[in-house]
Parts: structure tokens; sequence; C-alpha cells
């Protein structure tokens, strides 16, 4: 059976295999065969494509010493690697206080979480954390159900909320819910995303990108009203506000989820693990469309980068399940991974990250339009702050997408000192750190620029 695989750039092409060939020496290759050797080989992971050395501000270093900007960093990387603020907070807090055992609590747990309370949307206050992303979406899903006495879910296909088998009954594509993954968790219900550049319901945008809502109605969010009737008993709906691929959600499309939810009895939880605390220009991703979800979902970057932490914020009014453990992890209460969220959040306001993501987001979209209007291999450029996507398409009428050349301009661009990631086989998923300049992003975006015209010519 062939799985179909989308969420990230592939580990066994050909076309990796002769970048491997050409580029690793005889150590990397040796050292990347022992992890083959000692590691369960998985899908989009392992067998690896390097060896990395060393990773500083927006920089990796491969084991060659060869240096790359990082525009991919698993979205942990808002605030750079490695910055020496929370390497710092994070030594303090091993000599205060290690851990903090079950029954205890802790100044450090308590501060982040009363922290996430004050920068999270609107009435979202009460807190959980958990090690990693996937058991705060888990987290999230439990208490939606104690708190709505339903059980079932409404996520979206293509979308990704982790790993663990709850939270990948959520997601949306066959590599995470088939094969060992299925049979998946009951009631967990499916609609079609928006994604207006390749809409399910066969919409199509203008030349700009933008959706024909006048002919689509938002037909994409009026669907998840019609799921929500028809089963007449799902808990809550889990999404991204915006998608990672990237995808941003078409003018009123929360707007009309959220009031489906209402309306419906469902909750609202927003999965903002790559997207929260400032990568699309605002502090919360959902900020931009002026809605507030009953339960928010952080990560990644949480632990600056260094350390893993996840969290889930909801509503004081959603504090009902006091009878259950349902968010029983051994560190909930960590000391020192609460302080490197903690100085996390603090240099990310500081040093006014969030603003700096809008202004270079904004930056780079003017240039990736003008890179549109060069190559017509480009069928879409689109973002918000620095979640930036390039879709390459081998037709601009037919959107095909480009696969193989979005792989060869991945391998141009690392010769050239660039990382990231394509999403979904052929869209270059650009997710710097928070901390990138404009002259580095334009320096990113020229390399793919030489890249894709490289690849005209040959
Ligand atoms: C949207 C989203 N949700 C959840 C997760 C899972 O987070 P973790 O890998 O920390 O479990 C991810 C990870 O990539 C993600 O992108």
């Amino acid at each position: 059976m062939s799985v179909g695989q989308s969420e990230s750039d592939t580990n066994l092409t050909s076309r990796r295999a002769r970048w491997q060939a050409a580029r690793l020496d005889a150590e990397t290759r040796a050292m990347l065969a022992k992890d083959t050797r000692h590691f369960l080989r998985q899908s989009v992971s392992t067998p690896c494509l390097n060896v990395i050395g060393r990773a500083e501000g927006i920089h990796i270093w491969d084991g060659q010493g060869r240096r790359y900007m990082d525009f991919h960093g698993n979205n942990v990387h808002h605030i750079g690697y490695g910055h020496p603020r929370v390497k710092a907070a994070i030594t303090r807090a091993m000599d205060e206080l290690p851990f903090a055992p079950r029954r205890y609590t802790c100044e450090r747990s308590i501060q982040l979480a009363e922290k996430l309370g004050k920068i999270a949307p609107g009435r979202l206050s009460k807190c959980l954390f958990t090690t990693g992303g996937s058991d705060a979406v888990e987290v999230a899903v439990r208490l939606a159900r104690a708190a709505t006495g339903r059980f079932k879910t409404l996520s979206f296909w293509d979308a990704f909320h982790g790993a663990g088998t709850g939270a990948s009954a959520l997601s949306g594509e066959m590599l995470f819910r088939s094969g060992p993954a299925a049979p998946m968790v009951a009631g967990a219900e499916h609609v079609a995303p928006f994604a207006c550049y390749a809409c399910a319901y066969g919409y199509k945008t203008d030349a700009n990108g933008n959706p024909p809502l006048e002919l689509c109605n938002t037909a994409c969010a009026r669907m998840v009203d019609y799921v929500l009737a028809r089963e007449g008993d799902v808990a809550c709906v889990v999404a991204e506000p915006a998608r990672a691929v990237p995808y941003i959600p078409p003018p009123g499309f929360w707007a009309i989820v959220r009031e489906a939810c209402h309306k419906r009895g469902a909750l609202l939880i927003f999965d903002e693990i790559p997207t929260g605390l400032g990568k699309t220009g605002r502090m919360f991703a959902s900020e931009h469309d002026g809605v507030e979800p009953d339960i928010l979902v952080v990560g990644k970057a949480l632990g600056g980068g260094i350390l893993p932490i996840a969290a889930v914020i909801a509503r004081e009014n959603l504090d009902v399940a006091q009878d259950w453990a349902f968010g029983h992890y051994t560190h909930e209460k960590n000391p020192v991974t609460a302080a490197a969220a903690l100085e996390t959040i603090a240099v990310i306001e500081e040093e006014g990250l969030v603003e700096n993501a809008a202004r270079v987001g904004h930056v780079a979209l003017e240039r990736m339009a003008a890179m549109k209007a060069k190559h017509a291999c480009i069928g879409d450029v689109r973002g918000r702050g620095l979640l930036l996507g390039l879709e390459l398409v081998t037709n601009r009428e037919s959107r095909e997408p480009a696969g193989d050349l979005a792989e060869a301009v991945l391998y141009r661009a690392l010769d050239a000192g660039l990382s990231f990631k394509t999403t979904m086989g052929n869209v270059l998923t650009l997710t710097p750190p928070l901390t990138v300049t404009e002259s580095q992003m334009l320096e990113a975006l020229d390399i793919i620029d030489a890249a894709l015209g490289a690849e005209h010519s040959t």
C-alpha cells in the first residue's frame, strides 16, 4: 500500500539520495547509518537528512560545519536557538528547584499559569501543563468532554494535532491515522478544511489568491455547522486557526464556525501549538480573526526551543472536571520547564518579536508576490507574519502540484545555506524565528528565487 505523505518532505526519494551522496562526508554518512541502526524507522523522521552539530540564533550547522538559516525549526525557535536569557533562567531554576513531585506546587509554575492567562485572548485563564503538544491537545479534548457531557470531536482533514492515539484521531492525514494508528478513536469526525487555493468544494481563487466569497459563501465554514447539526452531540471543534501548511482562513470563516459551535453546543478548541506566541504577527493567530476559542493549546516555542512544555488554557467556567484526572502528567508542574517558558514569553515581549514578525512578514509577502509575477511555477503565495508559503504548480490553470520541483528547490536552497520544509509535497513552507531580520528574510527569498531560476534553466 502506498501511504500518501504530505506533512513534510519525503525522506526516501532519489533526489534526497543523490543530494546525500554528493554532499555528505564519510563520517556523516556513518552517523546516519548508525542512527538508522538504532532507531525505529518512521516516515518523515528516520532515516534522517543530515546530522546537526550546532544551533544558535536563526542558524543551524551540520556535522561538516556548514551553516544554514533555519526557516523550519519545527516552529520551536521563535526566539532563536539557545537564547542566553532562557539558558540562564533554566540554570537558575535548576539550582533553585529541579523538580516538583506530585501533590506539590511551585512558584514558577504558578507564575507561568498566571502569565499565560494574561496573554491569552479574552476570558481564557485556567491552565494545565504537559510535556508535549499532542498530550495538551488530548487534555483539551477531555476537558471539553467533561464540560459538555459529549464525547465526539470535529476536526479537519489534512490537519495534524499530534502523534498520540487521541491526537492522531483528530488528525486528517493517512500517514498519522491509518495503519498502526487505526482503528481510530470512535466519534472523531472530520470535515474538509479551509484551503482556498485548493478548495475541496471546487471554488477557484482569483489571480491575487482571494476566494470568490460571493460564490462560495464560505461553504467550508458552513459545512462545520452542517456536521455539528447532523451529529447533534459533538463536544468540540478542534482546529488550527491558521493552518501550518500555510493556509490562511477566508474572511469570516471563524466567525461562522464560532457561531455554529455556540448554536450547536460544541466548544471551540484552537490548536496554536505552531502559531501561538507571535508566529503570525499577533500573539495568537486567532486574534487576526477576532474570534475567541473556549480552550487554547500552545506548545513548541513555549519552551524557548530548549525544553519541552505545552499548555492548555481554558475559560474559567470550564473548570468543571475536578473529579477526573484528565491531565495527570509527571511534568505537570515542572519548575524548570516553567522557568524556560516564562523567560521565553518575557523575551518575546521585551524584544518586540511579535511586531518584528508582523513587519518582516509583510516585507516577505511583497517580495513573494514579485517572485510569483516572475516565475510561472509559483501558483500562490500566502501567509501571515512569519508563517509563509509558496505553492509550486506545474500549470497555473490546473494547479497541479509541482512536488518534484519543490524538492529540487529544497536541495538547491540547502546548498545555498537555507533550510526549510516542503508541505503537502509542493508548498515551500517558511517559518523562520521571530528574530529574523528583514535582510535575512530577503536573503532567504533571493536563494529561493535563484533556485527556481536555476531549475527552469536546466
Ligand atoms: C498543529 C499541531 N498540533 C500538535 C502538534 C503536536 O505537538 P508535539 O509534537 O509537541 O506533540 C504539532 C506538532 O507538530 C502541530 O503542528
